[in-house]
């Protein structure tokens, strides 16, 4: 099991200035920051990013939501840091996220959902990789 996940704090947190408050709630459980970029995705960028999904009806809208803005990506360290991380942001959707997760507190809906958390240790790996190269991280 990996210790290290990767996640993005996406542009309506951004546009209204949540990001402090969102990196303090990762510090307060625990994560540790080993690599973290403020970027604007490119519609290319951020198509390529969620590639996964390219056959899903939500998938254009979800590239013009992910490039409209400035986003800040970073890698997180944490014992079983991918579960860990997903259960401090809640659900997908935010009328379903859990009291006191993040996508709770700070989410729009199941899109403008505030922030990004790897769904594997592989996809962990893969994420890290899209944004940063080994001098922008902790090895
Ligand atoms: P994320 O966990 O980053 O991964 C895929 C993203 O697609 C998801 O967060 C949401 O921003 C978006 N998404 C997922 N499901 C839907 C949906 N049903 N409708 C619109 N957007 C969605």
């Amino acid at each position: 099991m990996s210790n290290r996940t990767f996640t993005m704090i996406k542009p309506d947190a951004m546009e209204k200035g949540y990001a402090g408050q969102i990196i303090d709630r990762f510090e307060k459980e625990g994560f540790k920051l080993v690599a973290l970029k403020l970027t604007k995705l490119s519609p290319e960028k951020a198509g390529e990013f969620y590639a996964i999904h390219k056959e899903r009806p939500f998938y254009n809208d979800l590239v013009a939501y992910m490039s409209r803005g400035p986003i800040i990506a970073a890698i997180l360290e944490k014992e079983n840091a991918v579960t860990s991380f997903r259960e401090l942001i809640g659900a997908t959707n935010p009328v379903n996220a859990a009291e006191g997760t993040i996508r709770k507190e700070f989410a729009v809906s199941i899109e403008e959902n505030a922030v990004h958390g790897s769904d594997s240790d592989e996809n962990a790996a893969i994420e890290g990789d899209f944004f940063f190269n080994a001098f922008e991280r902790v090895i």
